[in-house]
C-alpha cells in the first residue's frame, strides 16, 4: 500500500500553507486518533506505578515523547502503555494508535511489541503524508527504550538491545542515524542525502555505503 496522502488537485488540504503552496491530507483514523488520544496522559505518570519508562527525542524536529508500561510478570504481557509528547499531531495520533496495538487482545508480549515496525502503525492509521513519517517513528522507538527499561530493571541484561550509531564518514562525522533521519525526512537519493547531511562531501569513498544505508531505510520504513 502506499503511505502518501497527497492533495487532490483543486481541493483544500488539512494542512495548507500560508501561500497555499503545499497542502495534505490526514486520513479520518488519524484525525480520530489526534482529536480523542488513547491512553494519552496530560501530566507525567506517578513512575511507581509502572514498570518500565522510555523516552526519545526527534532529532528531525526537536519533539520528544515519553512512555510509560505496566507489564504482566511471568508472561511479560503489557498491560498498560501511556504516554505523553510535546510532539505534532501525527506523533499523537500515531501513539495513540500504537498503545492500542499494544495492549489489544491482552497485550503483546515484549519480544512482540519489539518487533511491531512504523509500517503497522502507518498501515492502522491508514497512512501519514510522507512528511510526516519521522513522526510515527518516535513511538517505536520511545517504545523500544521501555522495553530496554524493563529489562534493565529486572537485571536481564541479555535482552536489552542498543541501538548504537555508526560512523560512515568520519570526515563530516555524519552517522548510519543522521542518514536513517534523512530518510525519513525525505531525502531518498544521495543527492538530497548530502544536501541534508554534507556526507561525502570531503570523503567520496563513503559513498557507497551511504547509498546502501539510503537503501535500507527506505525499505524499512517505506516499503
Ligand atoms: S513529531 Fe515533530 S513534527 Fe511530528
Amino acid at each position: 500500500m502506499t503511505h502518501k496522502q497527497e492533495p487532490v488537485k483543486g481541493t483544500q488540504g488539512d494542512v495548507t500553507t500560508a501561500d497555499n503552496a503545499k497542502s495534505w491530507f490526514y486520513t479520518d483514523v488519524v484525525k480520530d486518533h489526534f482529536f480523542n488520544p488513547r491512553n494519552f496522559m496530560l501530566n507525567d505518570a506517578d513512575e511507581a506505578e509502572f514498570d518500565a519508562i522510555g523516552k526519545v527525542g526527534s532529532p528531525a524536529c526537536g519533539d520528544e515523547l515519553r512512555v510509560w508500561l505496566k507489564v504482566e510478570s511471568g508472561t511479560e504481557r503489557i498491560l498498560d502503555f501511556r504516554w505523553k509528547t510535546f510532539g505534532c499531531g501525527s506523533a499523537i495520533a500515531s501513539t495513540s494508535i500504537a498503545s492500542v496495538i499494544v495492549t489489544e487482545n491482552g497485550g503483546m508480549t515484549l519480544e512482540e511489541a519489539r518487533a511491531l515496525k512504523p509500517q503497522d502503525i502507518m498501515e492502522r492509521l491508514g497512512g501519514l503524508p510522507q512528511r510526516k513519517f519521522h513522526c510515527s517513528v518516535l513511538c517505536d522507538k520511545a517504545l523500544r527504550d521501555a522495553i530496554n527499561d524493563y529489562y534493565r530493571r529486572i537485571e536481564q541484561f541479555d535482552k536489552i538491545i542498543v541501538e548504537a550509531s555508526r560512523i560512515i564518514d568520519p570526515v563530516s562525522k555524519v552517522t548510519d542515524k543522521d542518514i536513517e533521519e534523512a530518510v525519513l525526512e525525505g531525502a531518498h537519493t544521495i543527492e538530497l542525502v548530502q544536501q541534508k547531511t554534507k556526507v561525502g562531501i570531503g570523503n567520496p569513498g563513503c559513498l557507497p555505503a551511504v547509498e546502501e544505508l539510503i537503501r535500507f531505510y527506505k525499505e524499512k520504513y517505506f516499503g
